[in-house]
C-alpha cells in the first residue's frame, strides 16, 4: 500500500501524532497577522454578503457534529452571530425552515457521509447558501456546496477520527474570526487569536509528549465498565466528543454531561466504581466546577481534571481519586481544541489496555454512505 502505519503501532495513533502537522497545514497562507483576521478565499463570499449573515446553522454526524457544536460556540462568541450545530442525520426529517440569510456549513472528514449530503441537498432546493468543512477533495459534499474550506488533514485511515477533528476545529476558528472580522471583533482582538492560533501547533506537541504519563490513566480508566465525560460551555462539546472516541474504540460505556446538570440526575449513579473525567480550564467557570467535582469526591468517585497549569484544585488535589492532567492554556475561546488532544490518547490506551482492534472497531464503518 502507498499509505501504511509505518513505524506506528495503528493509523490511529500515526494520526494522532501527525496532528501539529495537519493543524500547520489548515492554517497555512489563511492568517492575517497584519488586520488579525482570516482570508478564505473558497468560501466564495465578499465582506458585504458575509454581513449579511443573520444565523449559522451547522450539519455534521457524530463526531463532525460535536466539532460543529465547538464551532458553533466560537461563531457565536467571536462574531456574536446566533449559530448552533444539529446532527445531519435528523435534520431533513423535520422538515427544517431554510432561510435566506442563514448560512448553512457542513462538515465532514470523507465528504461522503449520507445523512451530510441529503441535507445539503435538501437544503440548497429550498435555495439556502451551504459552504463545507470538507477533508477529501473531490468529495461528494464538497463537489455539492456552494463554496468551502478544504481541511488538509492528510488521508484519514482509523475508524476514530483525530487529526481531521482538530483541522476542522481550526476551520471552524478561521471561520469566526472572518465573519467576527466584519462585524465588531476589533483588529487588536483578532491579533490576539491569529498569534494564539499560530501558537497552536507547538502546543498540541507539547501534549503529545506526555503520552506515558496518559497511558498509565487510561489502563486504570479501561477497568471501568462506564464513565462520565464532564464539561461546561465550550468544554461540554469536547466532552462529547471524548465520551464518543472512548465509547467507539474501547467499548466501555461513557456518557458525556454538562458538569452543571450532574445533580440534577447522574449525581446517582456516582461510586468509586464509575470514575469521571472532567474538563476545568481556567475561565469564567472554574470555581463553579470544582465545586461540581466535590460533590463527586465526597462519594468517592474517581476523578480525572483535565485542567491548566495554574488552576489550584484546593482540597481535591489532597484526595485520593484525584488525578490531575495538565494542557497549556491557549486563548480562551481557542481552549477546546486543547482540551481535546488528552482525551484522544486516553481513548486510544484504554483500547489497547483492553486489546482491541484500535484501527478497526467493531460494528463502525469509516463513512457511512448509506441510510
Ligand atoms: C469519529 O470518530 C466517528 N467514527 C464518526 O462519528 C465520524 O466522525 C462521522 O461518521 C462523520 O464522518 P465524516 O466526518 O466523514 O462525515
Amino acid at each position: 500500500a502507498s499509505y501504511d502505519a509505518g513505524e506506528h503501532a495503528s493509523f490511529m495513533r500515526k494520526e494522532i501524532l501527525e496532528q501539529p502537522a495537519a493543524a500547520e497545514r489548515v492554517l497555512r497562507g489563511r492568517l492575517d497577522e497584519r488586520f488579525g483576521t482570516a482570508h478564505l478565499g473558497g468560501l466564495n463570499m465578499d465582506a458585504r454578503e458575509s454581513r449579511a449573515i443573520r444565523r449559522v446553522k451547522i450539519l455534521g454526524c457524530g463526531s463532525a457534529y460535536y466539532v460543529g457544536q465547538m464551532g458553533a460556540g466560537m461563531i457565536e462568541e467571536l462574531a456574536r452571530i446566533p449559530a448552533n450545530a444539529e446532527a445531519a442525520s435528523e435534520f431533513r426529517y423535520r422538515n427544517p425552515v431554510i432561510e435566506p440569510d442563514t448560512l448553512y456549513v457542513a462538515v465532514s472528514q470523507s465528504g461522503e457521509t449520507i445523512d451530510t449530503l441529503l441535507a445539503v441537498q435538501e437544503i440548497r432546493r429550498k435555495g439556502g447558501r451551504v459552504v463545507g468543512l470538507v477533508n477529501v477533495v473531490g468529495s461528494a459534499i464538497a463537489r455539492e456546496v456552494d463554496g468551502g474550506i478544504y481541511l488538509h488533514a492528510g488521508p484519514e485511515v482509523a475508524v476514530a477520527s483525530t487529526k481531521a477533528l482538530t483541522t476542522m476545529y481550526l476551520a471552524f476558528a478561521l471561520l469566526a474570526i472572518q465573519l467576527g472580522r466584519v462585524r465588531d471583533l476589533s483588529i487588536s482582538e483578532g491579533r490576539r487569536l491569529v498569534t494564539a492560533l499560530q501558537a497552536l501547533p507547538e502546543q498540541i506537541q507539547t501534549i503529545l509528549d506526555t503520552e506515558e504519563e496518559l497511558a498509565a490513566v487510561a489502563h486504570r480508566l479501561a477497568q471501568a465498565r462506564s464513565l462520565f465525560f464532564v464539561g461546561r460551555v465550550r468544554g461540554y462539546p469536547v466532552a462529547r466528543e471524548g465520551a464518543q472516541k472512548f465509547k467507539e474504540i474501547s467499548y466501555r460505556h461513557a456518557e458525556a454531561y454538562q458538569t452543571s446538570e450532574l445533580k440534577h440526575g447522574p449525581l446517582a449513579l456516582i461510586d468509586p466504581e464509575v470514575p469521571t473525567v472532567a474538563l476545568v480550564p481556567h475561565d469564567e467557570l472554574t470555581d463553579r466546577n470544582l465545586a461540581a467535582l466535590h460533590e463527586i469526591a465526597a462519594r468517592r468517585g474517581p476523578l480525572v481534571v483535565i485542567t491548566h497549569p495554574d488552576v489550584d484544585l484546593g482540597d481535591l488535589a489532597q484526595h485520593p481519586e484525584v488525578t490531575r492532567i495538565e494542557v497549556p492554556r491557549s486563548e480562551r475561546e481557542l481552549d477546546p481544541i486543547l482540551l481535546t488532544i488528552p482525551l484522544q490518547l486516553l481513548a486510544y490506551h484504554a483500547a489497547l489496555t483492553l486489546d482491541l482492534d484500535v484501527d478497526k472497531p467493531r460494528n463502525l464503518a469509516k463513512s457511512v454512505t448509506v441510510e
